[in-house]
């Protein structure tokens, strides 16, 4: 059908349009009371907002980030609260046919009372929550009030309600010095506690609250599904628009006008509609030829275009109007599952291109829900992924579905959203009522947020598949009740209702999962972790993380990492006694979720197998230990990173290998909220914010850790990279994310002795590079070859040298320079080379990019800068320094002089003297 003679361009149809008014809304933020129900406490409070937050505000309770608060503060969650406000209401409110009490967001269990009657119960964080009180209010004060239920008393009281076998785990693990289950509860589950976080259970009003009133009706949810005819070559645009009831009043007619601003010009089409008293559906239907819009790619293929959507509504006497705009990208996505043999791929397309996803997980930005629709923070965050070449994250299925916000930046920004539904470790009831609860969540989840571009990925729930395949929480005693508890809430409660709102996105039933082979296995599969089929997740602290051969051969790592401490100055935000900074202090093992004490002895052992630690006991351990965990935590996660990449056109005959996917654990730091420390690995330390809620001045403290400089890298659109096997053999590798081939590109694969920046040997290896795989470009055995390269007898010489990787063009170099160290660094004869500082020059003059300049007499490891409580980020950091002089460029967060910068900067490599 030709799309012009269905839609046509909109010249001024309505000219009444400007007499028209929206919904009335009176907005019920701002400030409330808030009391115990013991009358212990009332205090102001805001809405949007938390009894935390409330708490803080009025000097009640502490930082809930210093120290140890987060035990000392617990009482605050096992108390009812009571939130009210008096308020007029505007007259012209009254007036109107329909007058709802909408609520964006309530933390979670709560009896909403007006003007003293119970208008409404909440129990799902996740809902928005729609209530008519029209019979309810009155001219002049009306009273609000929400008593706020314990979370914690509330999931105890559901659980008391079943038999005890339901809800598996009953409690986290003690380390996490949680509260128990939270899995009978619609809440973010991480709020009792995790292996990154401490238990918040919050209680409030943590979205807008308003009232709105109309006489026809509003716009609820706009769905829009685009799909590519291949046959046609047109974009079919299929789309749903969800207006509210209006009560059965007479006020039932109006038009609708829905309008796509493309490139060149607005193609729209005009319904009338009938207004039901329950509400009512339009469906609209438009095709558009292909070559009319640009399509929508991930970061780094191509463009986020993005058009404007228009839905408006307007009553047919022209009184009133309802509009709802949003941005939509022209894309396909699928995720492709072939049959490899012994194994099936698992992989995206996006408009046909395979794509190699690079990136991380996700975690809450913070403990308080209210500070998750903050605008700078997700900017920073989507800032920082795209700056370091990611194209995915994963929203994990522990926290919460993020604020519209969060998907449109992820659109504008071209990062591809894994979006998990909030379900986690756990088994979960299944009884109607929580089935239908949860049914809700979905409905209203996917009808908010489908038509984002950015959404690659529907997954049912986080590890639940995993949990019964391998009985982590002793499943296995009634095998069979588990499985069919877990098909009644993943694939017969939760899938269908996403296919109802969107039909045309990947879906999962679980992260990780065996795809397709655990859904022929009945969902759950005989290995849900296995390298042949589907995504995993690993995690292994007792082998070596620099030792390739230990990483599974995955189709798809959706989480995998290490832990790593933040910097000092960050830690020192959280508490003020230098006590408190030893690795084995009760302060440090309340914040080590993974097993306490020894998580810290993981982290060492981890270290020691590469690099010489120190002593416990001696006098700058904590700072060397700090500045180590980072060094093996961005190593391994290179390692791991560019080992998947490498490996994405190698197929091994047990079927694992061809490797599509690299999502490390996990891109932000929750305690973090405020301190923003991007990039720890798993666990920890997220799990130490570090930071005194009333010093807000630290507002933009987003550290990068070292992982996150070396993401720049290992992440680059163009790398080449070593595996090095146990065995000793070497591959080298070209890994190409580019469309097109780039002829004529050299890889240089160097001999470098430790002992001099002039290489040994260098050798040119010339090749077309292909687009969108890995290359393998040579093999050898690295101590034969570093042998017959003059560094020294076999078995000698690869403690003198290292193979140094470079990449170019005819013109330039086309990709990040790499190494591969051939033993551990602790074996290898490395000289202490003098590293230096030598100047400090401010490039811009608002004092806020520098240029420093380093110069040192050998090779400098892991060269790793620092500003102190100067906040900012510099172009490269911790990395290998080979040659006599360097510039590094600082770009601070505000301007600051020279002296002040040369005062705060520090420098440091593996063998400065201070650590030693
Ligand atoms: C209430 O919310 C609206 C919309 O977000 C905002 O403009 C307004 O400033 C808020 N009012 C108060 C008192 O916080
Ligand atoms: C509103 O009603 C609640 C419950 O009856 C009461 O506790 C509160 O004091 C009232 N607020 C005001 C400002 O009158
Ligand atoms: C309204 O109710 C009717 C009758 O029960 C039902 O068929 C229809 O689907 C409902 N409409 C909506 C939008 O829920
Ligand atoms: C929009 O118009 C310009 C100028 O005529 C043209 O070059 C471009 O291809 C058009 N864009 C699309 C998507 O049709
Ligand atoms: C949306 O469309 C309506 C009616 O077609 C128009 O009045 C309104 O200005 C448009 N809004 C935007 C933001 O383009
Ligand atoms: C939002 O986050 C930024 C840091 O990115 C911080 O400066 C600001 O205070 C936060 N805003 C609120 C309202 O918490
Ligand atoms: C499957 O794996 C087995 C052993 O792991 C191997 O012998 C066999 O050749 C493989 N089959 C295919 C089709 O690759």
């Amino acid at each position: 059908m030709d799309y012009r003679s269905k839609w046509f361009v909109l010249t001024v149809l309505y000219l009444f349009l400007h007499f028209t008014l929206p919904a009335v809304i009176q907005p019920l933020n701002g400030t409330w009371r808030v009391k115990d129900v013991g009358n212990i406490y009332s205090l102001p409070a805001t809405v949007p907002g938390s009894i935390y937050a409330d708490l803080m505000n009025s000097d009640i309770i502490g930082d809930i980030y210093y120290g140890n608060n987060d035990i000392d503060t617990r009482w605050v969650s096992k108390m009812d609260w009571i939130y009210s406000r008096v308020f007029d209401v505007d007259p012209e409110i009254l007036y109107q046919q329909n007058i709802n009490l909408v609520m964006e967001g309530i933390d979670t269990f709560a009896t909403v009372i007006l003007n003293g009657v119970e208008v409404a119960y909440t129990k799902n964080m996740f809902l928005r929550y729609i209530f008519d009180v029209k019979n309810y209010l009155k001219e002049g004060a009306n009273n609000i009030t929400m008593i706020f239920y314990s979370p914690v008393n509330k999931a105890r009281e559901l659980f008391d309600k079943h038999n005890n076998y339901v809800g598996l785990p009953q409690c986290v693990e003690d380390s996490y010095n949680g509260e128990c289950h939270v899995n009978f509860i619609r809440k973010m589950q991480s709020s009792f506690a995790w292996d990154w976080g401490p238990a918040f259970p919050s209680m409030g009003i943590w979205k807008p609250v308003f009232l709105e009133a109309y006489n026809y009706s509003v716009i609820r949810d706009v769905t829009i599904e685009i799909i590519h005819d291949t046959t046609t070559d047109m974009w079919d645009v299929d789309v749903n628009v969800y207006l509210a009831g209006n009560g059965g009043s007479q006020c039932n007619q109006g038009t609708l006008v829905i309008s796509l601003d493309t490139e060149n010009d607005t193609i729209s089409n005009v319904y009338e509609v009938n207004i039901a008293p329950n509400g009512t559906v339009q469906h609209a239907n438009v095709s558009i030829p292909k070559y009319h819009v640009r399509p929508w790619w991930p970061n780094g293929y191509g463009d986020q275009v993005l058009y404007k959507f228009n839905v408006t509504f307007t009553s047919a006497d022209g009184s009133e109007k309802s509009e709802k705009i949003i941005r939509v990208g022209f894309r396909t996505i699928e995720l492709i599952q072939d049959d490899v043999g012994n194994g099936t791929t698992f992989y995206f397309k996006v408009n046909s291109v395979p794509i190699f996803a690079k990136g991380t997980n996700i975690i809450p930005i913070s403990m308080l829900p209210e500070q998750l629709q903050n605008e700078t923070q997700w900017r920073f965050l989507f800032q920082s992924a795209k700056e370091v070449n990611m194209n995915m994250v994963r929203n994990w299925g522990g926290g919460t579905y993020k604020p519209d916000l969060f998907y449109e930046l992820a659109d504008e920004y071209g990062i591809l959203i894994w979006q998990d539904f909030m379900f986690a470790c756990a088994m979960y009831p299944v009884e109607d009522d929580f089935l239908e609860n949860v049914r809700q969540e979905v409905e209203g989840t996917v009808k908010r947020v489908q038509h984002h571009p950015s959404i690659a990925l529907w997954a049912a729930n986080n590890e639940n598949e995993a949990a019964i395949a391998y009985n982590w929480y002793g499943t296995d005693i009634n095998y069979n009740l588990y499985k069919a508890d877990y098909i009644k809430l993943y694939v017969e409660t939760i899938a269908p209702e996403v296919f109802l709102y969107d039909k045309s996105k990947p879906f999962t039933t679980s992260s990780p999962t065996n795809g397709v082979k655990s859904v022929q296995q009945g969902f759950i599969g005989t290995l849900p972790e296995c390298s042949q089929y589907g995504d995993t997740h690993y995690y292994d602290y007792s082998v070596d993380s620099w030792d390739a051969d230990t990483f599974p051969r995955t189709k798809f790592a959706s989480e995998y990492g290490f832990e790593s401490l933040p910097s000092l100055y960050t830690m020192r935000t959280a508490t003020n006694n230098s006590n408190d900074l030893q690795i084995f202090s009760k302060f440090m093992i309340n914040r080590q979720h993974h097993y306490g004490a020894e998580g810290y002895n993981q982290m060492l052992f981890l270290i020691k197998l590469r690099l010489r630690l120190p002593s416990v006991d001696s006098e700058n351990f904590m700072k060397t230990f700090i500045y180590y965990s980072q060094i093996q935590q961005a190593m391994a996660v290179k390692m791991q990173s560019e080992f998947y990449r490498a490996m994405q056109n190698t197929l091994f005959e047990d079927g694992s290998g061809l490797s599509m996917g690299a999502l490390y654990w996990q891109l932000n730091d929750v305690w973090a909220a405020r301190l923003h420390e991007i990039s720890i690995s798993k666990n920890l330390f997220t799990y130490v914010d570090f930071e005194y809620t009333y010093q807000h001045i630290l507002d933009s403290q987003n550290r990068w850790k070292m992982l996150h400089y070396y993401a720049k890298d290992f992440f680059a659109p163009v790398i080449v990279t070593g595996y090095l096997a146990r065995t000793g053999n070497l591959q080298i590798y070209l890994v190409s994310d580019k469309v097109d081939t780039i002829p004529n590109v050299t890889v240089n694969i160097r001999v470098q002795n430790w002992m001099s920046f002039e290489p040994v040997a260098e050798e040119k290896i010339k090749v077309d590079m292909q687009p969108l795989r890995s290359t393998l470009i040579k093999s050898f055995f690295v101590d034969n070859y570093l042998a017959s390269n003059g560094c020294g007898s076999l078995g000698i010489a690869s403690k003198h040298c290292f193979i140094y990787l470079t990449v170019n063009d005819p013109f330039s170099s086309i990709a990040p320079d790499n190494y591969v160290f051939p033993i551990p660094l602790k074996d290898a004869l490395i000289p202490t080379p003098a590293l230096k500082i030598v100047s400090v020059d401010m490039v811009s003059p608002d004092g806020k990019e520098y240029d420093i300049g380093l110069e040192s007499d050998n090779i400098a490891l892991y060269v790793w800068l620092e500003t102190a409580e100067i906040l900012g980020k510099f172009s490269k950091n911790g990395f290998l320094m080979l040659t006599p002089s360097a510039t590094v460029k600082f770009y601070a967060n505000e301007p600051t002089t020279t002296q002040q910068l040369t005062a705060a900067l520090t420098v440091t490599n593996l063998f400065d003297e201070q650590y030693l």
